[in-house]
């Protein structure tokens, strides 16, 4: 395979020719945020534009993750205008997302956190979307929540669901702005062919899908003096 020679801020890299300028940088140790791609699985939908950089002789910016590299390509990740635009990118979804940080499951472990870290966001200048009350929480399924409030479209629970589970419960659902994933025919994941293997979830960037918590009917049963309370561990496939 032929080899590329680039330079990304400033420092000569090589990368093999086909590969992105995100795997470029990152064999080269050079960090460049990213949400939507999971690229372990080659799952680089090019949809939250977190990634973006500037190429010289590119108009626009340019998503690392999804751009090949060229030879003499000159890329820089931490420009001025880089940094203002992804910024505006995670104000924009940070906007479109609830504030429930403080009790989300993914507190701590939450990639758009991390991505709104590194962008050094210190307010959101937009109002933020107002979510119905009801509706928009799954809680059908007896080990599996899905909060749509929170889902950001990167679709990867859409590849890991078909791709490794083979499965292929959930899906893209509308266009645009209006996209959604969803379970097959937008029915409540329960009564789809979901077989709660987990694996969406481990992929999830953000708490928008989710182990059902059931450590309150634990505590019920172990205080109900009638009842014997008996621990077996499931035997977890490949999610474990
Ligand atoms: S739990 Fe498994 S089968 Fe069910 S939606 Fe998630 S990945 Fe698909
Ligand atoms: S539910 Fe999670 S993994 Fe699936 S599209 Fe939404 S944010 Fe991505
Ligand atoms: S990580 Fe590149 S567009 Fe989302």
């Amino acid at each position: 395979m032929s080899t590329i020679n680039l330079t990304i801020d400033n420092r000569k890299v090589t990368a093999e020719a086909g590969t992105t300028i995100l795997e470029a940088a990152r064999s080269a140790g050079i960090k460049i945020p990213t949400l939507c791609a999971w690229t372990e699985r080659n799952h680089t939908p090019g949809a939250c534009r977190v990634c973006m950089t500037e190429v010289e002789g590119q108009r626009s910016l340019i998503a690392a993750c999804v751009f090949p590299v060229t030879e003499g390509m000159v890329v820089h990740t931490n420009t001025e205008k880089v940094r203002k635009a992804r910024k505006m990118v995670v104000e924009l979804l940070l906007a479109n997302h609830p504030q429930e940080c403080n009790f989300c499951v993914r507190n701590g472990s939450c990639e758009l956190q991390k991505v709104a870290e590194f962008a050094g966001l210190k307010e959101v200048r937009f109002d933020y979307t107002q979510f119905p009350k009801e509706g928009m929480i799954d809680r059908s399924s007896p080990s599996i929540v899905r909060d749509s409030r929170k889902c950001i479209e990167c679709h990867r629970c859409v590849t890991v669901c078909d791709e490794v589970q083979t499965v292929s419960v959930l899906t893209p659902a509308n266009r645009g702005s209006k996209v959604k994933v969803v379970p097959a025919f937008d029915l409540p994941l329960v009564e789809s062919n979901c077989i709660a293997c987990g694996q969406c979830i481990m992929v999830c960037p953000v708490g928008a899908l989710y182990e059902k918590d059931d450590v309150d009917l634990v505590w019920k049963a172990l205080q109900d003096p009638k009842k014997h309370v008996i621990v077996q561990e499931a035997p977890a496939i490949r999610a474990a």
